[in-house]
């Protein structure tokens, strides 16, 4: 173990004794596309991360961005529940403790590698009203309105998660409802005590909660923000999750709470109904799989977009030496960046809601798409994404959180699920004490108009009635052999996509521990804009230049996504959590 640690360690020094290497007290990021997507950590420093190392396990891990959902999910596993019982009970608790993510208004994804080998998908992602058109968000003219599909009712999606939770708990789950669900509403009724990483995330949205009587009622204290060490009780969301402990997916989907947030839309201007509800339906199905290096990716297929998109860039970037080229290397950087260009051209032009499009996985992720595209990049210069071909119509062309856990059974879960931005679109329906999503706005709402992740997108993913919108979520596991290697998820929006893929590659091909992947600074390069983000501290001043010279802009933007992490040690299969320091709340436990 301590050999593979400082193996790790010693790539790492080795990566930043060439001047591949960011100092990470940079100039503060500039202007960042999620706004509300940083809650006040510090970008780190190479020497914190050249020491940082994971929290070990002999038997089982638990990691989620908010310490009391590990421990909930940590009991579960100790009281023999197995990795799915406490992905579910770990569900239910982040809606009560990490409000801004963790949900029942919404939904998500879940990937699920059973002991014996087999791999699940689970799709809870909202769907769109049956009321819901193409141009829904257009005003007369044709003209996308701002603020339609992330602020009012319009955006609210048909919440999947009860039902993807409760389905996932009956399909490979061995604990009841009830049990699974006692400590959420335990956290719920009798409330925490709010941490500093806590009070900065309730903080972010204090002015909005200001605006919806039900939002301030809880989050906010006596109208004012909530401090560090204040107990938050949230009893309506307690009798809520009681409801739904006691009487199923059925209260949820065709009783009280259906007709609460269908009565909340009908007097905000919205077009939920309770048919929307009767109508809802999750879907179990095969994840997206590819090789790379010996490994083996199993990540989501549409409608999220996540596990085509990785898969797309690994096969672009297989045959080309990461590892000898070095982590933040001007040519690692060059290559991953135009892999990421081209593959989200696709995804941007192709994807959307299987139920709807065909969308063709198969052929992305082929070694044939993979060399065609490798074909087109240049080794001296970065190539226009204008000259990348998309085709965004027929005629022409942010809250979120990941969770992963490992039993001691060798059963491993990890899930992705949201509101999309932090506390969704701010609705709380009448009573029901939970935040609905604005999911929404992942639809294009006119194609070739970017939405609030900056994603240009095309009619694949147009706005259909009881269709979901593309999703850039991908909890993902990797395996080595049969047997699992890694962990990961992360918000972000399109970003969670290139944090996932670069995660994996800097554990995979350059070195790092899991704490370091988690840690280390990222880049993401979405087709359009034009224009590569970056986390402060990844691009050493001579490699930027270099880059610059060759054609690329960078944009610098504050830090994104919690990846909450576990890698099993192939050797020890001593089992490593890493909860990201960007998410101070999170932590990783096992036992
Ligand atoms: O499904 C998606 O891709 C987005 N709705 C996820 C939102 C998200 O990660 C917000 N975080 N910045």
């Amino acid at each position: 173990m301590l050999k593979r640690l400082l193996a790790g360690t010693a790539a790492l020094l080795v990566a930043v004794t060439v001047p591949v290497w960011g100092i990470a007290s940079q100039a503060a990021g500039t202007s960042p596309t999620h706004d509300l997507d940083y809650d006040g950590t510090a970008p780190i420093t190479r020497a914190e991360l050249a020491a940082v190392r994971p929290v070990t396990a002999r038997h089982a891990m638990v990691v989620t961005a908010q310490h009391l959902a590990t421990e909930v999910g940590l009991n579960i596993l100790k009281q023999g529940g197995n990795a799915v019982d406490a992905a579910v009970a770990i569900g239910y608790a982040l809606a009560v403790v990490q409000p801004c993510c963790g949900n029942i208004g919404g939904g998500g994804f879940m990937m699920i590698h059973l002991a014996g080998g087999k791999n699940v998908f689970l799709d809870f992602r909202e769907k769109a009203p049956l009321k819901a058109t193409p141009t829904l968000y257009q005003d007369s003219k044709g003209n996308v309105v701002p603020g339609l599909s992330t602020k009012t009712f319009l955006s609210v999606g048909v919440p999947g998660t009860v039902m993807g939770l409760n389905a996932a708990l009956r399909r490979y789950g061995t604990m009841p409802l009830t049990r699974v669900m006692a400590p959420a509403i335990e956290l719920a009724r009798d409330g925490y005590v709010l941490e500093k990483g806590d009070v900065t995330i309730l903080d972010a949205r204090a002015q909005d909660f200001a605006k919806h009587p039900h939002a301030a009622a809880i989050f906010l204290s006596h109208g004012q923000p909530y401090a560090a060490g204040q107990r938050l009780r949230q009893p309506q969301l307690a009798a809520t999750l009681e409801r739904i402990a006691h009487g199923g997916t059925a209260v949820f989907y065709r009783g009280s709470i259906a007709r609460a947030i269908v009565a909340a839309s009908r007097a905000h201007g919205g077009i939920l109904s309770m048919r929307d509800f009767a109508d809802y339906s999750v879907a179990w199905g095969a994840p997206v799989t590819c090789g790379y290096h010996g490994y083996t990716v199993v990540s989501d297929p549409p409608p999220s977009s996540g596990g085509t998109t990785i898969c797309e860039i690994l096969q672009i970037l297989a045959p080309y030496p990461l590892a000898k080229w070095g982590f933040g290397s001007v040519e690692a950087l060059h290559y991953t960046i135009e892999a990421e260009r081209r593959a989200f051209a696709d995804r941007n032009s192709d994807l959307g809601d299987p139920a709807f499009v065909h969308d063709p996985v198969a052929q992305l992720i082929s070694p044939q798409h993979a060399t065609a595209l490798r074909a087109g990049i240049r080794a001296d210069a970065a190539t226009p994404s204008s000259q990348i071909k998309g085709h965004l119509s027929p005629t022409e062309g942010r809250h979120t959180t990941h969770y992963s856990v490992v039993d001691a059974h060798g059963n491993a879960v990890a899930v992705t699920y949201t509101i999309n931005f932090w506390f969704g679109s701010g609705y709380i329906a009448g009573g029901t004490g939970f935040f609905l999503n604005n999911e929404m706005n992942d639809f294009t709402s006119k194609p070739g108009v970017p939405n609030a992740a900056g994603l240009v997108q095309g009619t694949a993913n147009q706005i259909e009635p009881g269709k979901r919108p593309l999703s850039s979520m991908a909890p993902t596991i990797v395996l080595r052999g049969k047997r699992v290697f890694m962990l990961l998820g992360t918000p972000g929006s399109a970003t969670i996509i290139s944090t996932v893929l670069e995660g994996f590659l800097d554990v995979a091909d350059f070195g790092m521990n899991v704490q370091q992947a988690v840690d280390a600074p990222r880049f993401h390069e979405q087709w359009y804009p034009d224009e590569v983000f970056v986390e402060p501290g990844l691009l050493a001043p001579a490699v930027q230049q270099r880059l610059e010279a060759m054609g690329y802009r960078f944009e610098q933007q504050r830090l994104w996504g919690a990846d909450e992490a576990i890698l099993v040690d192939p050797k020890t299969h001593l089992l490593e959590g890493a909860n990201d320091r960007r998410r101070p709340a999170g932590l990783a436990a096992g036992y």
